[in-house]
């Protein structure tokens, strides 16, 4: 089975009704990104950033996989597929993607304030997490979500499946988040790279890539044409 690997950004669950992080109406405009997503914010706030985290949550919560996280699940039948996704949401796994690897964090779960973060991730129940919820070593738990300045750790990980792809398909992002963005140019072996995006003309990407710009859904309609 051909190794295909599915890149994700916000613009793949926008068709779900969760907004992307750059586009006019995106949930970031509405907040300064230092206040909410940063190491700095859950020094100086962190009931604010809980706070900001529980709504993402509550509105994840109330969301669906749309038909193109369905067709991505669909893709395992004939691929061994990996998704790659930067984004925090679940989507990808409740469509049935068996293999996902969140690169900025899991919304669903928690994990340790302290210092042994990746140590142990914890699911939440619900979409609410307090500031009283406390780890086994005693700390408040925080959202599992990479904020601006941490460290990826799944990024070697993630490199090493891009390496390893004979088809790469970049979707809805748009490529300005490191070091995620630099992922592109590790699928070195691949045979086909793809770019599922309404917005592709404006994006940066090597000339390799085959331009679908498109929404998620329809592109992956079109793109399930192309592999078949
Ligand atoms: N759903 C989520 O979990 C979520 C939502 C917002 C932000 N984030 C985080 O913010 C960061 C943002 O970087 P990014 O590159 O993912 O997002 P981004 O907002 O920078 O880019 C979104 C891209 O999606 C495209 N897009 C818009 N509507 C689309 C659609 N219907 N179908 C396909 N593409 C569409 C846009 O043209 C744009 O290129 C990520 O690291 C992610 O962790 C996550």
């Amino acid at each position: 089975m051909k190794k295909l690997i599915i890149f994700s950004g916000s613009g793949m669950s926008a068709e779900s009704g969760i907004s992307t992080f750059r586009d006019s109406g995106g949930l970031w405009e509405q907040y300064r990104i230092e206040e909410v997503a940063t190491p700095q914010a859950w020094k100086s706030d962190p009931v604010m950033v809980q706070e900001f985290y529980n709504l993402r949550r509550k509105q994840i919560l109330g969301c669906e996989p749309n038909n193109a996280h369905v067709l991505i699940a669909q893709l395992e039948e004939k691929f061994d597929v990996t998704v790659i996704t930067q984004n925090i949401d679940d989507l990808h796994e409740r469509a049935g993607s068996a293999d996902v690897l969140h690169l900025h964090g899991n919304i669903r779960q928690s994990k340790s304030s302290g210092p042994n973060q990746e140590k142990a991730y914890f699911p939440i129940d619900g979409w609410e997490l307090k500031n009283t919820d406390l780890c086994p070593d005693g700390f408040v738990l925080r959202p599992h979500v990479v904020w601006f300045g941490e460290e990826v750790p799944m990024y070697d990980v993630a490199m090493q499946h891009i390496a390893e792809a004979d088809i790469l398909v970049v979707i809805g992002t748009s490529l300005q988040v490191y070091p995620a963005a630099g992922l592109i140019h590790y699928a070195l072996n691949a045979e086909t790279r793809y770019l599922i995006d309404p917005n592709a003309g404006e994006l940066n990407v090597p000339k390799s890539f085959k331009v679908i710009p498109m929404n998620a859904v329809e592109g992956m309609k079109k793109l399930m044409e192309e592999l078949s």
